[in-house]
């Protein structure tokens, strides 16, 4: 738990990975755990395991909030292959938006990525927009004002998200002071995490900051033990 008391928002990002089968036995693991912490543990699923997750999670009682890894620009309409944000209502609580691999490849842009978060808070599901140094300004300046207090936000350097294995995260005093000033620019109490190549080894490192109120993990997170033992680590953290 952090020392003033706030939740620590842990956020597993599966990305484009795993079976059903997989997912099933993955979220079968968390019948009965308990972290004993202010710990919120959002798992954000591909899109068409969200229905079959949910009806577990309230089924089994699973301390589990779940979330999307994207979500249309658009509302409901003549959008073919789009999942609306009104689609989702009920089911899942958080969407990450602005992945910068959703920028690398899908070409997002700003003002997509502010149309998402538009349309998510128009139905009461929480954005989690990731932000990279380059981009955090002018991602900030697309997204309108009455939602920017709406998001939870993520400084996460793409040069720093892990591959094959290999994990290389960000300095944490660079993160926060990246966290820093998206709280600046926003200019009001929001929640930034950090997010790239975050492991047990790593994690503790950042939570100790005080502009971080959480992670963003993908591939540390894919494994249930793993994943587990983070949260364990963060409720006592
Ligand atoms: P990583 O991924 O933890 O594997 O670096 C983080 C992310 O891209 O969300």
């Amino acid at each position: 738990m952090k020392q003033d008391g706030k939740w620590v928002f842990m956020v597993a990002n599966f990305k484009c990975n795993k079976t059903w089968a997989e997912t099933e036995a993955y979220l079968q693991q968390f019948r009965g755990f308990r972290e004993e912490g202010r710990v919120m543990n959002v798992l954000c699923l591909p899109y068409p395991y969200l229905i079959k997750a949910a009806e577990m999670i309230g089924g089994m009682h699973l301390p589990v909030k779940l979330g999307a890894q994207d979500i249309s620009p658009y509302p409901f309409g003549r959008y073919t292959g789009a999942v609306a944000a009104g689609m989702l209502m009920g089911m899942v609580d958080y969407a990450i938006v602005g992945h910068s691999e959703r920028r690398r490849y899908f070409k997002e842009t700003d003002q997509e990525v502010a149309q998402k978060v538009a349309q998510l808070v128009e139905v009461g599901m929480t954005p989690i927009v990731c932000l990279d140094s380059a981009y955090l300004e002018s991602q900030l300046a697309a997204i309108e004002a009455e939602y920017l207090l709406k998001c939870i936000f993520v400084y996460e350097p793409s040069k720093n998200i892990s591959t094959d294995g290999q994990f290389r995260p960000d300095d944490p005093d660079h993160a926060a002071k990246e966290a820093g000033r998206i709280q600046e620019k926003v200019g009001g109490e929001v929640r930034v995490l950090y997010g790239g190549s975050v492991t047990e080894e790593t994690l503790g490192s950042f939570l100790q900051k005080s502009q971080l109120t959480g992670v963003l993990v993908g591939e540390a997170s894919r494994n249930v033990g793993r994943w587990k033992h983070l949260l364990v680590q963060a409720a006592h953290g």
